[in-house]
């Protein structure tokens, strides 16, 4: 039996620019490609759990344009069920802004029908959450629907897969509601800073993602790394993307942490290897191939 993955989460066009430099405040430079590639936080895990060979549901809000219509096709084509992702009148489709230069990315995100996914709007789902094993969360979608799918999923024994990305002030009641909370470091020492309950109760459910040093966990307390892998990077756009799709597949499939964090870290890893974000998922047998290799 496949594992269920219900990913509630954002949709965009990631409009990825290429250049040596980044411009300065009022300048204007050549760049030298620009692709346009499905993207957003929700959709690239969806994508990455698909790859990696499982069911997918994928819950979000596109405008109701061309992008909105692409992207929704682009989900159809990697065999998730998108029947769920809701066209929005008067928002357009979420976009972002990617410059890749001097070896790095930035990104400016426009929201957009993103923003439109309500708490109402997930309680629709309440039968498709209850139906997962494992229900995925970032924060790209307004925060009170994060936490209406966080707690249906609770209600019905459903794994919760919290990607705290990109970073605000969580309500405690989300963090208690999730299994696993998966920050890089810059986002954990958000969370450590914010959470009010016992700090002991929050990392055990903690994946601190490193890049290519790897994950920390912690067992009672106790930090263990799960070590990385060294590649040449060539896009690291969804690399966190890649992982967590992973992790979620690994954890619905009943692995232990460790074994799901070494391989959610070569999901990762090869994600890097490929331009673009959805389009550098890799596939269950080039995850297989490469762990054989023993890198
Ligand atoms: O995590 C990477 C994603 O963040 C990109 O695909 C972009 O759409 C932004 O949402
Ligand atoms: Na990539």
């Amino acid at each position: 039996n496949e594992p269920v993955i219900t990913v509630i989460g954002s949709i965009n066009m990631d409009l990825v620019t290429e250049s040596d430099m980044r411009p300065k405040a009022g300048e204007t430079l050549l760049g030298s490609h620009f692709s346009m590639i499905p993207g957003g936080k929700g959709a690239n895990q969806a994508v990455a759990a698909a790859r990696l060979g499982a069911k997918v549901n994928m819950i979000g809000c596109v405008g109701d344009d061309l992008f909105g219509e692409q992207l929704t096709a682009n989900l159809k084509k990697e065999g998730i069920a998108a029947d769920y992702v809701e066209p929005v009148t008067h928002q357009q489709t979420g976009i972002a802004a990617i410059t890749l230069a001097e070896g790095d990315n930035s990104i400016i995100v426009v929201p957009g029908a993103n923003h439109d996914l309500s708490a109402d709007h997930i309680s629709k789902f309440e039968a498709l959450i209850a139906e997962s094993d494992v229900v995925l969360l970032q924060l790209e979608i307004p925060l009170e629907a994060v936490v209406k799918a966080a707690e249906l999923a609770k209600k019905h024994r459903v794994k919760v897969v919290l990607n705290p990305a990109p970073i605000q002030g969580l309500p405690d009641q989300l963090i208690n509601s999730a299994d696993l909370i998966t920050p890089n470091e810059h986002e954990y020492d958000q969370l450590k800073r914010d959470y009010q309950g016992d700090l002991q109760v929050l990392k055990n459910k903690l994946v601190v993602t490193k890049g290519g040093a790897g994950t920390a966990i912690f067992k009672n307390g106790k930090e263990t790394i799960v070590p990385g892998y060294a590649i040449s990077v060539v896009d690291t756009t969804g690399a966190g993307d890649a992982f967590n799709g992973a992790l979620a597949v690994q954890v619905a499939k009943g692995a232990s942490l460790e074994e799901a964090c070494r391989s959610a870290n070569a999901v990762g890893a090869l994600a890097v290897t490929k331009l673009g974000a959805q389009s550098g998922m890799p596939t269950a047998d080039e995850v297989e191939a490469f762990l054989k290799k023993g890198v």
